[in-house]
């Protein structure tokens, strides 16, 4: 029997990759260039299952009557860049890669507010710069996270992940909003009404809900003006999540004290005006940027197209 058809946007790690060259008729994108919208959407008429990533736009233009795709194996657990309404009306599943990943995720968030709390892009800059002149006593002071409020927005995997590091290695408070009601956080947390309440209370806000849909411009200037002042705010979740322009603005204003971001609203563009500030430290969506979790979130992708491919019910459906 012919073996399944399967195409990945991108490269994949090689291990992967070879793995998916024993099971299934690929092509991989050894050039690693994003595929254009009209090659995305040749894709879905050529092959059995599309691999993509938070790089494809999968809209519903290129998922429109697909003459031979039924699978979408997302590489990544965020899925917003899948208009999810329009592959269900072609038909088409969609999996995801979660789990995998959580640990690598919450390092980065956590790299980000130690980064801006002790200000250590402005040190590194000096002292590259070759401007460090010796230690002194009032020289580059940040702010010590111990003792202070740490308030998380989303408190799925990723943002308990981030609660037991800053708890436990740092000796934060943890406050968190979610939507559903959380009863074991994993680490002493106080589960708040709002979105406002918590950012009112903390010092320290970590972005850990999924992006688009309602929670496009979640942290818009009205919920960054209620952010205590000299407040720090992380995301390493997605970048629409924050009005991007709303956040330039109130870290000029001296409003909120700095920014840790791995994720923006219109990647790979970064706004210019954030790429000058020192109270910032920004990332290029490294959070799950390890061999072993990148390798981790390609055999997930491979269990969910084995799954597929052998007629069972798929381990990481999300439509
Ligand atoms: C994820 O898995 O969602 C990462 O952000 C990469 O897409």
């Amino acid at each position: 029997m012919a073996k399944p058809r399967v195409i990945c946007t991108r490269k994949w790690p090689d291990r992967v990759e070879a793995e998916l060259k024993a099971r299934f008729d690929v092509t991989l994108n050894e050039a690693d260039v994003a595929l254009t919208q009209d090659e995305l959407r040749a894709a879905f008429d050529d092959y059995d299952a599309v691999c993509t990533t938070v790089t494809d736009r999968v809209d519903a233009a290129v998922m429109a009557a697909p003459k031979r795709a039924r699978l979408i194996a997302q590489f990544g657990v965020g899925f917003n860049n899948i208009d999810t309404e329009a592959a269900r009306k072609a038909s088409l599943a969609v999996t995801n890669t979660p789990g995998v990943l959580t640990d690598a995720t919450a390092d980065i968030a956590l790299t980000l507010l130690l980064n801006v709390a002790r200000r250590t892009y402005e040190g590194e800059t000096m002292l590259r710069a070759g401007e460090w002149t010796g230690w002194r006593p009032t020289q580059l002071m940040g702010t010590s996270p111990q003792g202070k409020t740490l308030g998380i927005i989303g408190m799925g995997r990723i943002g308990k992940a981030m609660a037991k590091r800053c708890y436990h290695a740092l000796d934060m408070r943890i406050v968190f909003y979610d939507a559903f009601p959380v009863s074991d956080a994993g680490v002493p947390a106080e589960q708040l009404g709002t979105v406002e309440e918590v950012l009112a209370v903390s010092d320290f806000v970590s972005l850990h809900c999924p992006g688009g849909g309602e929670n496009v411009h979640l942290i818009n200037a009205e919920r960054l003006a209620a952010m205590k002042k000299g407040a720090i705010l992380v995301n390493s979740a997605r970048g629409d999540i924050i009005d991007e322009a709303a956040l330039v603005a109130s870290l000029r204003s001296g409003h909120l004290g700095g920014a840790g971001l791995d994720v923006f609203e219109r990647e790979p563009k970064v706004a210019e005006a954030l790429t000058s500030m020192r109270n910032v430290c920004l990332l290029p969506h490294l959070g799950s940027a390890t061999i072993e979790t990148r390798e981790a979130m390609g055999m997930t992708v491979l269990a969910n197209l084995t799954a597929y491919f052998e007629g069972r019910d798929l381990p990481n459906r999300v439509v």
